[in-house]
């Protein structure tokens, strides 16, 4: 598994190596595969100017390695956001979250000129859903949106001792109806308590790179 996410994180690089200049700010998701990428990026590092992470996890590693870690709030543009996912259907729709950090990496996401999603093959699927979507909800919220969860045919599983980056817990659930995933997107994102849910629907990747 490590030679596959490492051959993917490679592709990102030849991906992007060209298009980096003295201003580029990179957006860095957060996962083993998004691991691998900064390991690859670290050689490359004085050649663009810094990035904006999606978790604590993923600023600490670019840290260590001397690369420039700005808040989303300082810089303009984003040129490349690149990270992995849990599931990606064939339209390129992804879930995300597996880590957690879903809410910050579709904020980041969504502010970037190009998002470019690395995964190892075993992540393509043709139907999201045997992945347990992760849902990041405010503590007090639980157990009202894991009811409205069950109503609408879903099995939530509380991640018992996760504390997500914001503060918050998550929900995974099992079982759900993801045959329209923009639609779920919104439902799910629409309840009181909800911050945010793993499915990229309306921020999905530009390329996916897949693993040889
Ligand atoms: C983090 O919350 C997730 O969205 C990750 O991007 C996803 O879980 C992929 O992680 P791996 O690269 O570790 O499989």
């Amino acid at each position: 598994m490590s030679a596959a996410k490492i051959s993917v994180a490679k592709k990102a690089i030849d991906y992007i190596e060209k298009k980096l200049s003295k201003e580029t700010i990179l957006g860095i998701g957060t996962g083993s595969t998004v691991n691998f990428f900064i390991e690859e990026l670290d050689p490359y590092k004085n050649l663009f100017r810094g990035a904006v992470s999606s978790s604590d996890a993923s600023s600490e590693i670019l840290k260590k390695k001397n690369i420039e870690v700005f808040s989303l709030n300082d810089v303009n543009q984003i040129d490349f956001y690149i990270d992995g996912a849990d599931e990606v259907s064939p339209s390129n729709f992804l879930i995300k979250g597996g880590g957690g950090a879903h809410t910050r990496e579709k904020i980041v996401a969504a502010a970037s000129q190009e998002f470019v999603c690395i995964v190892d093959k075993t992540k393509l699927v043709e139907r999201l859903g045997a992945f347990p979507l992760p849902i990041e909800v405010i503590p007090e919220a639980r157990s009202s949106v894991a009811r409205k969860i069950v109503a609408l045919g879903g099995k939530p599983i509380y991640r018992d001792g996760f504390i997500t980056d914001q503060g918050n817990q998550i929900i995974d659930v099992k079982e759900m109806d993801i045959s329209e995933p923009e639609a779920l997107e919104i439902l799910l994102n629409n309840m009181p308590g909800v911050v945010d849910n793993g499915i990229f629907a309306f921020n999905k990747p530009n390329v996916v790179l897949v693993s040889d």
